[in-house]
């Protein structure tokens, strides 16, 4: 089953709240955030004083991609404020084992994203300890960028690696993703599809959300 993962970087700031609730009549499986400081990207977005204030917009599970230096230090504070399923870079964690062990002691989901230039042996210890691996498919700190195409190679060797494992993990794929790719990403292995621009500039957020489902491969 694919699931998708409205990203409100594209939304109106103005009317997150709303914009949320949008996305979930429209048939949205999970809340993608995206919390960048500055430091790791360069970009600065939103923190946990956000995130809380829309926990109670929604029933849909909120997941936090934190693009952050020292991520290990904010997980209770993004768990408090109602994060479900967390994601940390592995170009900036040095104990990133300890950070997903923090993140599951906690009861919530753990993810390890990657950068499209990092190469999956990054993740190849930790795989059987996280949920989830989010590929970056663009260079991480902003919306409306393009695919890049040498992810969907990498996607299947993820997927490879995966399976030789007999491990049972999302791969998320996030960045660039419209009704053209997300047949390309979905039959290469990937089943969380982020989408930020191509959902939030469509005039009708249910059918592209409609679309997006018939477009993609189902496994
Ligand atoms: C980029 C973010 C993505 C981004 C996706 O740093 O992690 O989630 O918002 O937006 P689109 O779909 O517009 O590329
Ligand atoms: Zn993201």
């Amino acid at each position: 089953m694919i699931k998708i993962a409205p990203s409100i970087l594209a939304s109106d700031f103005s009317r997150m709240g709303e914009e949320i609730k949008k996305v979930e009549r429209a048939g949205a499986d999970l809340i993608h955030i995206d919390v960048m400081d500055g430091h790791f990207v360069p970009n600065i977005t939103i923190g946990p004083p956000v995130i809380k204030s829309l926990r109670p917009v929604t029933g849909l599970n909120f997941d936090v991609h934190l693009m952050i230096e020292n991520a290990g230090e904010y997980i209770d504070s993004f768990i408090d404020a109602g994060a479900d399923l967390i994601s940390v870079h592995v170009e900036c964690n040095y104990h990133l084992n300890r950070v997903i062990q923090k993140i599951r002691q906690k009861g919530k989901k753990a993810a390890v994203a990657l950068n499209p230039a990092t190469p999956l042996s990054a993740v190849e210890w930790v795989l059987s300890d996280v949920d989830m691996v989010l590929l970056m498919s663009v260079n991480p700190g902003f919306g409306g960028q393009n695919y890049i195409e040498s992810v969907t190679e990498k996607i299947k060797d993820l997927r490879s690696m995966i399976k030789a494992k007999k491990l049972d993990i999302d791969i998320e794929v996030d960045g660039g993703i419209d009704l053209n790719n997300i047949r390309r990403v979905t039959e290469a292995g990937a089943n969380v599809i982020v989408a930020g621009t191509t959902i939030f500039n469509a005039v009708n957020t249910a059918e592209i959300i409609k679309e997006l489902r018939e477009n993609a491969h189902q496994g």
